[in-house]
């Protein structure tokens, strides 16, 4: 394992992620918007550890962006700048609480940055994967709407891209920023599925994979919650009651071990359409919801989603047809 290319690789569970990959001598390519953050990383990463590490700018929220860096990252690798990347970590995401908001395309901000950015940049970056290497998710438990995360988050509702890329629009309600989260992620479990099952149809020996890094309030996950209630999430208490009333809870160090792991271990390269989870110290194989093995519902989420990132032809590839 040489390269590793993740989105959202300067802070929270992709920045312990990077630090421990970095660590094993994994060059790391960082995408995100936050340039001067990525920047600091770098150098940090470049000191510690001595790997390379290139930064791009991705908006993953905006199509154009997407589509600029992935044309970016694939000069860099034309060129010889970059290698093939090893692993793909489509871990940038978030929820985003107050006013509902839409992204430069027009489509909710949390649909298009959880699940629209990821799916058109991993059809873009997809010829560039050599053999053997993976794509990871950072999903999330609360995409589960049977579990305790998912009842806590607001119970995730029909993954129906065209409803939620237009959600809160033409007069319907407006689901919440809770509701908009845990259906983003049941829409990216079903994305790695449906991509799983792409891959082995076509012969392709990528794996796709799905990674819930568990509660972890210590990130910046909570950023747009009122700073009293950021503050509790992150004390003791919250965290055993969190863990009393049977939420799936871990750490950052944890959970950022385990995304490397992941990405970088021979023992989870043969687990393609494998949803693994970081609970209390322990990562494991675990079931996602009923309706994220739903194949028709899966199928119909990934035809409307390459239609609204309005996929080429030349652009998509053949494997994934
Ligand atoms: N923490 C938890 O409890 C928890 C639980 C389950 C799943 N997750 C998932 O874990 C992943 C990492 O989150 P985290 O907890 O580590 O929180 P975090 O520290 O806030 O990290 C989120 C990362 O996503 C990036 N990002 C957000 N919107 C972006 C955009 N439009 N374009 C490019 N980058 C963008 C952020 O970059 P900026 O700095 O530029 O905003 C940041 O680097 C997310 O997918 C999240 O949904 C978290």
């Amino acid at each position: 394992m040489t390269t590793i290319l993740i989105t959202g690789g300067h802070s929270g569970i992709g920045l312990a992620a990077v630090r421990t990959l970095a660590a094993r001598g994994i060059d790391i390519v960082l995408a995100g918007r936050s340039l001067e953050r990525m920047r600091q990383v770098a150098d940090e990463l470049r000191a510690t550890h001595g790997v390379t590490v290139t930064t791009l700018t991705l908006d993953v929220s905006s199509l154009a962006s997407v589509r600029a860096c992935a044309a970016q990252f694939r000069t860099a690798i034309e060129a010889g700048e970059i290698d093939p990347p090893d692993a793909i970590l489509c871990n940038a995401g978030g929820r985003f609480d107050g006013e509902i908001s839409y992204s430069p395309d027009g489509y909710e901000t949390t649909f298009a940055t959880n699940c629209l950015g990821h799916f058109l940049f991993v059809e873009l970056l997809l010829p560039t994967l050599p053999e053997q290497s993976r794509i990871v998710y950072t999903t999330s438990g609360t995409h589960d709407p049977d579990t305790m995360d998912g009842k806590a988050v607001g119970a995730a509702v029909e993954p129906d891209a065209l409803a939620l890329a237009n959600n809160g629009r033409g007069g319907r309600k407006a689901l919440s920023a809770g509701k908009r989260y845990s259906t983003s992620k049941l829409c990216t479990m079903m994305y790695v599925y449906e991509l799983d099952r792409r891959l082995r149809r076509a012969g392709s020996s990528v794996a796709s994979i799905a990674f819930d890094p568990g509660s972890v309030p210590e990130t910046g996950f909570l950023r747009g919650m009122p700073k009293p209630v950021q503050w509790f999430s992150n004390t003791s208490v919250m965290k055993w009651i969190s863990k009393r009333i049977g939420l799936v809870t871990s750490d950052v160090e944890f959970s950022g071990a385990s995304l490397a792991a992941i990405a970088a271990d021979p023992d989870y390269a043969n687990h393609s359409g494998t949803y693994f989870q970081a609970n209390d110290g322990t990562l494991s194989a675990v079931r996602s919801a009923r309706i994220s093995y739903d194949e028709q519902r899966a199928a119909k989420l990934w035809d409307d989603s390459r239609q609204l990132v309005h996929l080429t032809a030349e652009e998509e590839p053949a494997q994934l047809r």
